[in-house]
């Protein structure tokens, strides 16, 4: 066996095709020639690495991602992003090829709702709907009635009648967020995602008073006491258009840090602050979407590996739920 083939039959185990790239590359150069040559389209999101971010065809939050792959002409899709987000694109997309760079770059908040575990809470819920947040296994897409991104999940909940009994998963902090913004009392799914979990709300504090003129944008995975003393909830997306429209200099931005560089980048002169976790680290990363690198992007668009597949039937049940989010986005103008 060469060492591609060796790397391809080891990918179960690394993840990733785990070769070595010869120095001299010009990987920007190399990953533009092959997006043309094999008709690929790269999404990322946010919380890629900037590198990853500036190659990208379109970078987005996760309903803008969706989107944007449910419309694609390309034959192969590259997702710079972590496994639920590749799967959606592959859910939409039966036919064509859906390469994840790290098949290993996973999800806190999807693994915090096994589907097995979450068929039984729902069973004992049968006068429940289920709206799944899209960080989720395409079994637990498969066991939702409609999924919901942190970007339209108040207009998901609002298009079902107010005596609706609703289940919301995966995310407590999330649901928490929802219940309070459309006073409903949904039933919520003990789930979180750990990179909003562990911002600290002393040292966000501090910062608020080093700089008394910054607003504080947030995330609504974060926990209600960090929701609390923000200036403005929302997606990736969200925050990215509020620090563009606002006229404050200064920004305390609490999220993954990668969505700074895209923050920078459209408001040059603007000032964006990442919020500390509460451990010693000045940022707070995410492990799963930071396994993807420019080398293991480029590697996948070469060799088409590591692919997403998915078992038929599986992949019709989770379109389903992903399909009627689409279709209520559309008709608010999501
Ligand atoms: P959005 O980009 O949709 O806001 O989601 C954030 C996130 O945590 C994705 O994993
Ligand atoms: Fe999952 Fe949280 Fe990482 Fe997003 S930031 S991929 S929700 S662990």
């Amino acid at each position: 066996m060469t060492d591609i083939n060796i790397a391809k039959a080891n990918i179960e185990t690394t993840g990733f095709l785990d070769i070595e790239i010869d120095a001299n590359i010009d990987l920007f150069a190399e990953i533009e020639r092959l997006k043309k040559e094999k008709n690929a389209i790269i999404l990322a999101h946010y919380y890629q690495e900037p590198d990853i971010q500036d190659v990208a065809d379109f970078i987005g939050d996760s309903l803008g991602l969706a989107q944007q792959a449910e419309k694609t002409n390309a034959e192969i899709i590259v997702f710079a992003g972590v496994h639920f987000m590749a799967e959606t694109a592959k859910i939409l997309n039966p036919g064509k090829k859906v390469l994840l760079p790290d098949m290993k770059a996973g999800c806190s908040l999807s693994d915090s709702a096994p589907p097995a575990l979450f068929k039984i809470f729902k069973e004992k819920h049968p006068d429940h709907l289920v709206i799944t947040y899209i960080n989720c296994s395409a079994g637990m897409k498969a066991l939702s009635d409609i999924i919901c991104t942190s970007s339209n999940a108040e207009k998901i909940i609002e298009s079902l009648p107010k005596e609706q009994k609703i289940i919301f998963a995966p995310d407590k902090n999330l649901g928490a967020y929802l219940n309070k913004i459309t006073g409903r009392n949904m039933l919520l799914w003990n789930g979180a995602c750990m990179v909003h979990e562990i911002f600290s709300l002393a040292k966000i504090t501090k910062l608020k008073i080093r700089h008394p003129k910054a607003k504080v944008i947030a995330h609504p995975e974060c926990e209600d006491a960090v929701l609390a003393v923000a200036d403005y909830i929302g997606s990736t997306t969200g925050l990215l258009k509020y620090s563009l429209a606002s006229e404050a200099e200064e920004f305390i931005v609490v999220t993954e840090t990668g969505i700074l560089h895209q923050m920078q980048k459209s408001n040059p002169a603007k000032t964006f602050i990442p919020a500390p976790p509460n451990n010693n680290c000045a940022c707070n990363d995410c492990p799963h979407m930071k396994l993807n690198t420019l080398e293991k992007l480029y590697l996948c668009m070469e060799y088409e590996t590591p692919e997403i597949t998915m078992d038929e039937q599986l992949r019709l049940a989770a379109a389903k739920p992903i399909e009627r989010m689409l279709h209520i986005s559309k008709q608010y103008g999501l």
